[in-house]
């Protein structure tokens, strides 16, 4: 108001150079014809923007709040900053004249976009509006949605989409396929730059599934939101099979079976929250450093318990994750996959206050063996921390690969070697502490010495050999007649972690309680790591 007031008095008037200038007019005329129209493109805009605030109306976003979600604006202001949302692209309208689309036009076309902050760092987003044409993606849509990505790419900040659509605008045809191709192409560019993440709140249907795909890390909402390339109804046509939406491509199917997303949760304000925790493990791009946060926890701190945590029978189970909780910043690890590859923990954690992943094999879950799943699951975290500059933490007790028809014949070997590609790519500070058992292959791939580790240390409980004692005996003493007593020999000489320490495999052997200083005292240490890999195009990850 004070602006149109001091209009009266004043008159705005753009200059040949394109600079504004204030011209003090006395013409009652001129004033009021520039005060209407000053009001009337004021209402235009006005009228639009609230068009564009109300999405596909009340009566759509009540039928949201039924179904337990939160609309696309609701969702965006509870993941960003108080008031740090600054949104691009509020007024654009799709540009379908087939099947009478003309008519239905609404501001922002079904998605709100645009930028804010996450406990004050930069993060761009994208929020689909299933209000709005289900939230289907139309050409001028995607190029919203493109706009961010670009961005983002430019200023090095993450993005987030928060997906809630019913795929493909139809009516637009090829132009809708365009534009998923557009942002798939950038989610592959963006890859290893600024971390990507997809929270599924609803829908995601059809090809557009892949993007969330190609994304770093894939959240879902439990009984709200699904994820698969063909619906129930096209699975019954072509296999005849009868399957619900939750039960084909629900949160739990995705989180515990297939693996395609990382973490679930009840409801979208859950979801959000944790959302925005977990980025604060992140760095915004490739090229910052790992974000670092004060550290209440003493970095001298010892933790007797971690030193009988291992039972004396090596064939009793422990809980690896007692012992990643015991070592981390309190409260700093966050695990993802945790329903997936269970016999696998990844996540990132703290130590001193700096990102770290954490890849650790858990006894408790097939003994910590290696399969296909766990070496998938392991192999992309790697990948992820390396991109990011995130040093890798591994905690060894694994008796080796999977054994079974079922697992060499779906691929085992092209698989375990995704794990062993991602460990020996890695340049970022790799350290490893061997707690039990380290066999075979498996001892290899679990970031040992061999594959440029940095810090390899064992607890005195570690057993390092090409395999267990049991198996050892039966194959090189078969017909021993004292099989128990060449087992006693087997174990004295291999399994302690003396047999790899003398011969510098090992760069110490600690006492278990003092695991988190010498991590941490070694990765400031390491803070100078530059280790780069032949130059190339790209290496030939055995997919
Ligand atoms: C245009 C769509 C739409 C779409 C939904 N709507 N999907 N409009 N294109 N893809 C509209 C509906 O017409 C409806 O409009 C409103 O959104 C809400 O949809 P409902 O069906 O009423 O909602 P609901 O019952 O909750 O069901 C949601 C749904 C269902 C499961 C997502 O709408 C659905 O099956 N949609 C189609 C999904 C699909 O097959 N998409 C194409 C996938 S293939 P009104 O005006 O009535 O409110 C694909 C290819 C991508 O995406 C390829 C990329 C490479």
């Amino acid at each position: 108001m004070y602006f149109v007031s001091a209009m009266l008095r004043s008159a705005i008037k753009i200059t040949r150079c394109g600079s504004i200038k204030v011209k003090r007019v006395s013409n009652l005329h001129e004033i009021c014809r520039i005060s209407r129209n000053y009001y009337a493109a004021s209402t235009l805009i006005n009228e639009k923007r609230k068009e564009s605030l109300l999405g596909g109306g009340k009566t759509k976003q009540d039928a949201q709040h039924a179904k337990g979600k939160l609309t696309a604006r609701e969702r965006i202001q509870l993941l960003l900053d108080k008031g740090s949302f600054r949104e691009y692209d509020a007024f654009v309208e799709h540009a379908c004249t087939d099947f009478n689309m003309e008519e239905t036009k609404i501001a922002g076309d079904g998605v709100v976009a645009g930028h804010g902050t996450v406990y004050g760092r930069r993060i761009f987003v994208y929020s689909q509006d299933f209000t709005v044409f289900g939230g289907s993606l139309s050409r001028t849509n995607a190029n919203k949605i493109v706009k961010v990505m670009d961005q983002a790419l430019l200023v090095g900040a993450p993005v987030i989409g928060l997906q809630d659509s019913g795929g493909a605008r139809i009516q637009e045809g090829v132009d809708s396929l365009a534009g998923y191709a557009d942002i798939f192409q950038r989610n592959v560019l963006a890859s290893g730059v600024i971390p990507q993440i997809s929270l599924i709140m609803g829908p995601c249907a059809g090809g557009a599934v892949y993007s969330p795909a190609l994304t770093d890390f894939t959240f879902m909402v439990q009984d709200t939101s699904s994820m698969f390339v063909t619906g129930p109804d096209v699975v019954k046509t072509v296999t005849n099979e009868q399957v619900s939406q939750e039960a084909l491509g629900g949160a739990r199917i995705h989180t515990t079976k297939s693996g395609v997303a990382h973490l679930s949760f009840t409801n979208d304000i859950e979801a959000l929250q944790n959302l925005r925790e977990f980025l604060t493990y992140l760095p915004s791009s490739n090229r910052d450093p790992v974000p670092k946060q004060s550290c209440e926890d003493p970095i001298d701190r010892q933790d007797e318990a971690l030193d009988t945590i291992i039972p004396s029978n090596s064939s009793l189970a422990y809980d690896m994750k007692e012992v990643i909780h015991r070592i981390v910043d309190i409260h700093s690890f966050f695990e993802i996959s945790p329903f997936f590859a269970s016999n696998i923990l990844i996540g990132f954690a703290r130590l001193n206050g700096e990102s770290v992943g954490i890849i650790a094999n858990q006894p408790l879950v097939s003994s910590g063996a290696l399969d296909m799943d766990a070496s998938i699951k392991a192999a992309r975290f790697i990948r992820f921390c390396d991109a990011f500059h995130i040093p890798l933490i591994t905690l060894v007790d694994v008796p080796g690969f999977m054994p079974g028809t079922s697992q060499e014949h779906s691929g085992i070997i092209r698989h375990g070697a995704k794990l062993l590609y991602a460990y020996c790519e890695a340049t970022v500070p790799k350290l490893t502490v061997i707690t039990r058992k380290a066999y075979g292959g498996a001892y290899i791939v679990m970031s040992s010495k061999h594959l440029r580790g940095d810090y390899n240390i064992a607890w005195p409980t570690a057993e390092i050999a090409v395999m267990g004692a049991t198996g050892a005996v039966e194959i090189i003493f078969r017909k021993h007649p004292d099989k128990a007593a060449m087992r006693k020999e087997y174990k004295n000489k291999f399994t302690t972690p003396l047999f790899a320490a003398k011969k510098g495999y090992l760069d110490d052997i600690i006492q278990p309680s003092e695991t988190r200083i010498k991590l941490i005292e070694q990765l400031d240490v390491l803070k100078t790591k530059a280790l780069k890999n032949p130059w190339k195009k790209h290496g030939n990850i055995p997919l």
